[in-house]
Formats: structure tokens, sequence, C-alpha cells
């Protein structure tokens, strides 16, 4: 069994995935922090993400201990994934990695997996698909809210453009460009709190579950 979650940044498709993975006992996995360890692998070389060569070189030579450095939640990594996303060699080195995941979860009875492009590439016969989605201004304000308990200096007119920039470079590169599956159940949460958003994920996932 298979969920898959898209959406763009701070939609809270992190949070409902986890909550999700956890009620239904599957492994999760944050496809984003994925692409932002290869972003970061580059970047702290000094050099820029957008490089087609070196994201490529970073996105094979990728270990799992990448994916728990302690820099990859900041905006900077959020940029260079972002950046490093746009490259098709960047994606398609990392296409395996997730679907064994997919299809053999460490806990073998099923996996979450969230991202851009989880229902329309990676898992495109997923038989739950999830797109969660809300208005930029919301999504910047809880941008802030987490940067900020998180100690941090954040402003809310850069934090909603550099969103802008981010959402836009997602949604209009040729390669799994952010667009909702076919299929997606498509789940506003300009208006929910985290638990009503999962009240609506979780119907949604029961109707579609095979009864036992
Ligand atoms: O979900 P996130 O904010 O951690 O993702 C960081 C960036 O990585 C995002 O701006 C685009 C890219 N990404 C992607 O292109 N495809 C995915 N499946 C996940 C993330």
């Amino acid at each position: 069994m298979i969920i898959a979650i898209d959406g763009p940044a701070a939609a809270g498709k992190g949070t409902l995935a986890r909550r999700l993975a956890a009620e239904l006992a599957f492994d999760y996995l944050d496809t984003g922090q994925i692409y932002r360890a290869v972003g970061m692998r580059v970047a702290r070389t000094g050099a820029d993400p957008a490089d087609p060569a070196l994201a490529a070189d970073a996105a094979r030579a990728l270990v799992p201990a990448d994916l728990h450095a302690g820099d990859l939640r900041g905006d900077d990594a959020a940029q260079a994934a972002s950046k490093v996303a746009a490259i098709p060699e960047v994606r398609a080195a990392l296409l395996d990695f997730q679907r064994a995941f997919a299809a053999r979860p460490p806990g073998g009875s099923g996996a979450v997996l969230d991202g851009r492009d989880i229902g329309t590439v990676v898992c495109p016969d997923a038989p739950i698909k999830l797109f969660v989605t809300a208005s930029l201004e919301k999504r910047a304000e809880r941008r802030v809210k987490e940067l900020r308990q998180r100690g941090l200096i954040a402003i809310q007119e850069t934090v909603l453009a550099e969103m802008r920039e981010r959402d836009t470079r997602d949604s209009s590169r040729s390669v799994a460009p952010l667009v909702p599956a076919d299929d997606a159940f498509v789940l506003d949460t300009t208006e929910l709190d985290a638990d009503a958003a999962f009240a609506a994920a979780i119907g949604f996932v029961r109707s579609r579950m095979p009864v036992d």
C-alpha cells in the first residue's frame, strides 16, 4: 500500500504525512529531504547548486548519512534543493531509491511518501494520492511561525518572496513539475488547522483502503 502526498512548500503535507504514517503504522519518506541533501552537498563546497554536472555528481554520490546533516531544514537548503530538483539528471539519479522505498518499505506494511512528483512520476500507480495545498500568504505565515519557534529571525516579506520564487521554479520546470495527479484528492488547508486537515485526509484514505 502506497500513499503519495504532493504539494507546495509549507502546505502542511509533512505534518500530515507523518501523522498518517503513524496512524497506519506505515513507513514515511520525506523526499524533499533528499533534494535538500543533494543541494547542500553542492552548496557547502561554495559552488552553485544550479550547476547541472556538479548537482548530478552530488545526487549519484549521495549516501544515507547525508539525509541527517544538521543544515537541511533552513531556507538556504530549501532554495538549493529547488535548484538541483530542476535538473533532469538529478531527478533520474534519485528515482530508484524512492521507488525501492515505496515498493519495499522497511516495516513491510506500507509507505507514505511526500514531495512534489510522487503521485505523477515516482509512484503513478499509487492507489491513494493527496495533493495538499494552501494560499501563498497562509503558507508564508506558517513558515515564519515555524522559523521563529526554532529561534531564527524571519521576515514575512522575505519568506513570502522566497516561497513564491520556489513555487514558480518547482511548478514551471520541464521535468516532473509540481502539478496534482489527475486522480489526487486535493486538500486545501488554508482554513484548516493540523487536526482538521488530518481528519479530512484520514477519512479519504480509509475510504480507499481495502476492508479486511
Ligand atoms: O518539501 P521540501 O520543501 O523539503 O522540498 C525542497 C525542494 O525540493 C522543493 O522546493 C522542490 C524539491 N522537491 C522536488 O522537486 N521533488 C520532490 N519529490 C521533493 C522535493
